[in-house]
């Protein structure tokens, strides 16, 4: 039998060789980086025990969205190399530099996804967000043709469709509409669009709630109920969520009623003597998937209701929380606005509603998205890793050229909010400049959606929607920052901070920014 003592002085020699071993990698692993700066800390921004910023402890999660630039601007570098202990020494590469960014973008193998990150948005079905290697190409082989022209065209018709219901049914004749909290616009839109382009469900918004027979819910509230809890899903087992409080129940219940729309819809095109024509993304996944013998061209059942499921997370909150920054951006700046109501009066003389032919006429409206999108890029951290031992070449802010070493299984995250705001690319970051995307603008300093191989496959579904949104929206609409008595005395500034405090969960968002609009 060992003594109370001897206990103790076999925990004190335990501990003070996991201290020694720990402090000995750590050291190793800022050796292997030869010391590049960055963050030294005991974890990493993943951390979610600890999901805040200090110094030395955690650089904070999703950290380069509150500190943009600032951070490499202090280092005097574009790359940082940061090094944690804990629960396991690792090294990460935060990325602002766009010639190293291109680099991992674009070779998948030696940049592969570390799909560890991706686990939480597995659990509605394998899809090709959480995928690599062979599974991945097939299933982005079988799904990206379902991002087809005439999918855009009809993301266009039904956008348009959606916002005259809006403008005539629920605004009415009214000259000025109160939005309390902008979300509360742009969150059902692109609810309704992405049920339509995305599963052929045409909605309205104002629609009755009888659920159709057989069902317990309409469409739409299981469409709007999963969507917006889906975290649960992520986070609770399955029996939790069944036998749980009520709010957790009747998640349940509507995602079985979504499961159960989607099988009726599948079968309903499966056995159907004559297919409709029919481009929303759904559809087009199912036609891919028909008449093919190869197994090799076609997604299980679990793989196809997976990336519906993917489409329906990574459309929708993206666009509904970019297109709130938007609106809010416009009415924050008047003059913005009004060169970009003058351009779109300059296409679109008549009162005409805008075609999808007009899109590429509306080049003003993409501009204003992509500015928006520099400032506020839904997706913060993009995460890859090192598949082999590598080096980075660079040249610092101060001109000096330099080779970075990339140990294997580096984690390397690009801080995409920290390029859009590189004051080595970007003429005055901080300003709401539209215009300068439509002249020469940084090109590999812009990366809203990714790129390379696995970029955003949505990319044209949600330049599309927004364009149409925007343009439809200001030809008709002036959008002003609602008059509030208890924020009479604020600055600019202030009042630009209030509006565009955000919060985020999967991406960001603003927490509170209640506009008018009033007709022109
Ligand atoms: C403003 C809107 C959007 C933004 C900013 C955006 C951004 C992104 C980003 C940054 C990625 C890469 C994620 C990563 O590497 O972890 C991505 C991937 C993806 N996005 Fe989007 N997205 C948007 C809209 C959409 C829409 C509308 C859809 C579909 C309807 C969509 C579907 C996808 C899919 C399926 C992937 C995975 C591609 C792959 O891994 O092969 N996105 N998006
Ligand atoms: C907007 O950004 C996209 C890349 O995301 C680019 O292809 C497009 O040309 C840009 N257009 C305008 C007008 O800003
Ligand atoms: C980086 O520079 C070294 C020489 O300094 C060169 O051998 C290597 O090919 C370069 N790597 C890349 C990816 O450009």
């Amino acid at each position: 039998m060992l003594e109370n003592s001897q206990i103790l002085v076999l925990l004190s020699l335990f501990s003070v060789f996991y201290v020694v071993q720990k402090f000995v990698d750590f050291r190793k692993a800022v050796h292997a980086v030869n010391d590049w700066p960055g963050f030294r800390t005991l974890f990493d921004d993943r951390f979610l025990l600890f999901p805040l910023r200090a110094r030395g402890i955690n650089p904070g999660p999703q950290w380069s969205f509150d500190t943009k630039y600032r951070d490499f601007a202090d280092a005097g570098r574009d790359v940082l190399a940061a090094v944690n202990a804990f629960p396991r020494v690792r090294i990460t590469f935060y990325v602002a530099d766009p010639v190293v960014t291109k680099e991992v973008v674009g070779a998948r193998a030696r940049f592969p996804k570390p799909l560890q990150a991706y686990e939480i948005l597995k659990t509605f079905g394998s899809n090709i967000l959480v995928t690599e290697g062979d599974i991945w190409k097939r299933q982005r082989k079988i799904a990206a043709p379902a991002f087809s022209e005439r999918n855009n065209r009809l993301v266009w018709d039904e956008t348009v469709h959606i916002l005259e219901d809006v403008f005539q049914n629920v605004w009415g004749d009214k000259a000025e509409i109160e939005v309390p909290h902008i979300m509360d616009l742009t969150v059902p839109i692109t609810l309704l669009v992405i049920g339509v382009a995305g599963f052929g469900r045409r909605m309205l918004w104002n629609e009755d709630k009888i659920a159709p027979p057989g069902h317990t819910m309409t469409f739409k509230e299981a469409l709007y109920e999963v969507s917006h809890r889906l975290f649960l899903k992520v986070i609770f087992p399955g029996w939790m969520l069944r036998w749980g409080p009520s709010k957790f129940r009747y998640f349940a219940q509507a995602y079985e009623e979504l499961e159960k729309y989607l099988a009726e819809m599948v079968h309903a095109r499966r056995t159907a003597e004559v297919k409709e024509e029919r481009h929303d993304l759904f559809s087009n996944l199912l036609d891919a998937n028909e008449g093919e013998d190869d197994s090799d061209a076609r997604l299980s059942d679990e793989e196809l209701v997976g990336n519906v499921f993917l489409f329906l997370v990574a459309g929708y909150e993206t666009t509904a929380h970019t297109l709130a920054y938007a609106f809010i951006l416009l009415a924050l700046y008047p003059d913005e606005q009004e060169a970009f109501y003058q351009n779109i009066k300059s296409v679109l003389p008549s009162d005409r509603n805008p075609t999808y032919e007009d899109f590429s006429s509306l080049s003003y409206a993409l501009a204003v998205l992509n500015e928006t999108l520099r400032w506020f890029p839904p997706v913060v951290h993009i995460p890859k890793k090192s598949a082999e031992d590598t080096v980075f070449n660079v040249t610092n802010p101060s001109g000096e050229k330099a080779t970075i070493a990339v140990p294997r299984d580096s984690t390397i995250t690009i801080c995409v909010p920290s390029l859009h705001h590189n004051s080595r690319y970007w003429d005055e970051p901080e300003a709401f400049k539209p215009a300068r995307f439509l002249g020469n603008y940084p090109r590999d300093a812009f990366l809203p959606f990714s790129g390379g191989p696995r970029g955003c496959v949505g990319r044209g579904f949600a330049e599309t929607e927004s364009v149409a949104v925007l343009a439809l929206v200001v030809s008709k609409y002036r959008v002003e920052v609602k008059d509030e008595p208890q924020f009479r005395g604020e600055s600019f500034e202030q009042r630009k901070a209030r509006l565009l405090k955000s919060q985020h969960s999967l991406t960001i968002y603003p927490e509170r920014a209640p506009l008018v609009f009033k007709r022109r």
